[in-house]
C-alpha cells in the first residue's frame, strides 16, 4: 500500500522586501559598524551606502517620498547587500564598485587600473587656474601622470581652445584614460601618451604643466589602510621618502614650460619634506575651499632661476 506523506510545515517565508529608505538606513548602519576607511571619493558610511543603492537602482539626485517608499525587487535587494558585503569584507573603495566618480563637476569612468580621482587640483581647474594664468592665453597644457585622465579632461574642457597632452607610465591607467577621453569626445584635442615623465615628449612649450604624481614614501605606504591596496601601487609610492617623482618634475619641467607658464604639483603630506629640502624655493602653497592641500605653484621664471642648479 502506498502512502502519501503530507508535510504540515510551511515553506520558509521570503524576507519582506525593504523600501529604499530602509536599504539606505540599513546599509549605513552596516558600514558604520564595520569601521572602514573613507577618502576615496566619499567620506562617510551614509554616502557609501547611498552610492551603492543609487548605483544598483539607477537613481540620481534628491529622492522624493515615493522613491523612498518604493520596494525594489528581490534581485536588486540582493545585489545591494552583496556590494555592501564586498565593501566591508574586501575593503574595496565604493567608487571601484560603482565605477563612476565625479571630478571637477564631471562624471568619470574608473576601475582598479587607475587611481581614484580625488585631487584638490579639481578646484583650481574649475577656477581656470586663476589668478595664475590668463585663461585666454592658454594654448597648451601637459598633465604628467594622468591616470584616469581626470585632470587632463577637466583642463581640456576648462580651456576649449587648448591642446592637452597627458602622459603616464602605466599602460593600464592609460586604458582607463582612453575610455574617459572617448566619453568626452576629446580625441582631437587630448593626446594620451605612454611616457616615463617627459621622456617620450617631443620638444614643446606648455602654458600649464600640472601633475598629481605618486608621492607616498615607504613608511607611510606600509601604514596605508587596506582600501589603498586596491589602487595601483605605482600611482602612490614614490621612493623611500616619497620624493622621487617631485624631484624629476622640479628638475625637468622648465624645459617644457613657456616663459609665462606655471607648474602645478600635488605632493600631499610630502609637503613638509619638499619645504625642508627646497627651503629657498618660492613655492606658493594653495588653499582649497573643499579641503585638501599639499599643492604648490611655481612660475616658469622661478623654476628657471632655482632649478638650473639641480
Ligand atoms: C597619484 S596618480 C594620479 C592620477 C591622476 N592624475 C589623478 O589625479 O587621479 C599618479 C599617476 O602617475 C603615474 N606615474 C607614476 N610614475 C610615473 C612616471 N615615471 N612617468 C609617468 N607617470 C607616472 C601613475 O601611473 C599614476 O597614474
Amino acid at each position: 500500500m502506498s502512502t502519501t506523506r503530507v508535510s504540515h510545515t510551511r515553506p520558509p517565508e521570503r524576507p519582506p522586501l525593504r523600501t529604499v529608505a530602509d536599504l539606505l538606513q540599513d546599509g549605513t548602519r552596516r558600514l558604520s559598524k564595520a569601521r572602514l576607511h573613507y577618502g576615496h571619493g566619499t567620506d562617510n558610511p551614509g554616502d557609501d551606502a547611498a552610492a551603492l543603492v543609487f548605483h544598483v537602482l539607477g537613481l540620481e539626485g534628491e529622492l522624493d517620498a515615493a522613491t523612498l517608499a518604493w520596494q525594489p525587487g528581490l534581485r536588486a535587494q540582493c545585489q545591494i547587500q552583496a556590494l555592501i558585503a564586498r565593501r566591508i569584507r574586501e575593503r574595496i573603495p565604493v567608487v571601484y564598485l560603482t565605477q563612476r566618480i565625479w571630478f571637477a563637476g564631471l562624471p568619470m569612468y574608473i576601475d582598479q587600473r587607475a587611481l581614484i580621482p580625488r585631487s584638490p587640483i579639481a578646484e583650481l581647474i574649475e577656477a581656470g587656474f586663476a589668478p595664475w594664468i590668463d585663461p585666454d592665453k592658454v594654448t597648451r597644457v601637459l598633465d604628467v601622470g594622468t591616470g584616469s585622465g581626470c585632470i587632463a579632461i577637466a583642463c581640456a574642457l576648462a580651456f576649449p581652445q587648448a591642446r592637452v597632452d597627458a602622459v603616464d607610465i602605466s599602460e593600464q591607467a592609460l586604458a582607463v584614460a582612453h575610455i574617459n577621453r572617448r566619453a568626452y569626445a576629446l580625441g582631437r584635442r587630448l593626446r594620451l601618451l605612454q611616457s616615463d615623465y617627459f621622456s617620450a615628449l617631443a620638444p614643446a612649450r606648455y602654458d600649464i604643466i600640472v601633475s598629481n604624481p605618486p608621492y607616498v614614501g615607504t613608511a607611510e605606504f606600509g601604514r596605508l589602510p587596506p582600501e589603498y591596496a586596491h589602487e595601483p601601487a605605482g600611482a602612490l609610492w614614490s621612493g623611500h621618502d616619497g620624493m622621487d617623482a617631485v624631484q624629476v618634475l622640479l628638475r625637468e619641467a622648465r624645459r617644457f614650460l613657456s616663459p609665462q607658464g606655471i607648474l602645478v604639483v600635488e605632493v600631499g603630506n610630502t609637503e613638509t619634506t619638499v619645504r625642508r629640502r627646497y627651503r629657498h624655493w618660492p613655492f606658493v602653497w594653495l588653499e582649497f575651499q573643499r579641503g585638501g592641500g599639499g599643492v604648490f605653484v611655481l612660475t616658469a621664471a622661478d623654476l628657471n632661476r632655482f632649478a638650473k642648479d639641480l
